[in-house]
């Protein structure tokens, strides 16, 4: 099995890609539906709560199907000096550390609430403990402590993207753009 992350390719594979794309959008609406809960109630409230958990349990599926994958499939090294380098690479790990822990602390959030986690109505997962009253709070506060951490990491990265595009002009926004030619 080949495992070079990073090699000397000048791009990332089409799955890479759309994988991005998806997982940026899932992520904005998790965000819009997370705010959403703050200011509906009752039943409203209760549907925005089951999306959010069903679509945070795809994030969480897709991001082993994109870590796997892409731990299987050479990009490209991020351009920039050996330490700007090391740098997106240690952003890059982080984020995915966050897209897979996120999801966990949603879950046992929820079950220590007493509440299960189903999938768009489609299953139920397997709960892991009761209900906990007394780490409700804190499973509440890792869960947001960690999802507010990944949108800032998030938007340094996008925004650092976007510098490298239009201040840098170099391939690095380009070749992660489904819509461009800059693919295999
Ligand atoms: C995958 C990425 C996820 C992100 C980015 C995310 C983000 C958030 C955010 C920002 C909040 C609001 C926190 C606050 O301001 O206090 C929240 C609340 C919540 N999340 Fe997530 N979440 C994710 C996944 C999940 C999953 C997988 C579950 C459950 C299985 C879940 C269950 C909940 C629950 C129950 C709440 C609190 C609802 C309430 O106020 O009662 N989340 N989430
Ligand atoms: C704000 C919007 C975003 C933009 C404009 C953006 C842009 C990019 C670009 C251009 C690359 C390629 C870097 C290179 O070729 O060296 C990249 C890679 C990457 N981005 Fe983003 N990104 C955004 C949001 C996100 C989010 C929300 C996540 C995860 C939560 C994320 C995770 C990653 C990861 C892990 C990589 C490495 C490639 C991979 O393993 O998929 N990005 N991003």
């Amino acid at each position: 099995m080949q495992r070079s992350v990073r090699g000397e390719v000048d791009r990332w594979t089409l799955p890479t890609v759309w994988l991005h794309t998806i997982m940026l959008l899932l992520f904005i609406v998790m965000f819009v539906l997370a705010e959403a809960m703050d200011w509906t109630h009752g039943s409203t409230k209760g549907a925005i709560i089951g999306v959010h958990k069903s679509i945070g349990v795809l994030i969480f599926l897709l991001a082993w199907i994109r870590l796997l994958w892409n731990l299987n499939h050479t990009g490209p090294r991020p351009i920039g000096t050996k330490v700007q380098q090391k740098a997106a690479l240690g952003v890059h790990h982080l984020l995915y550390l966050l897209m897979l822990v996120i999801p966990v602390s949603g879950y046992f959030m929820s079950l220590a609430h007493g509440r299960s986690v189903g999938f768009f109505g489609l299953f139920t997962l397997p709960s892991l403990m009761g209900a906990r009253p007394a780490m409700k709070e804190t499973l509440e506060n890792v869960h947001a402590f960690l999802a507010y951490s990944l949108l800032v990491i998030a938007s340094g990265h996008g925004a650092l993207a976007l510098y490298h595009h239009f201040v840098l002009k170099d391939e690095t926004l380009v070749r992660m753009n489904p819509f461009s030619a800059k693919r295999s």
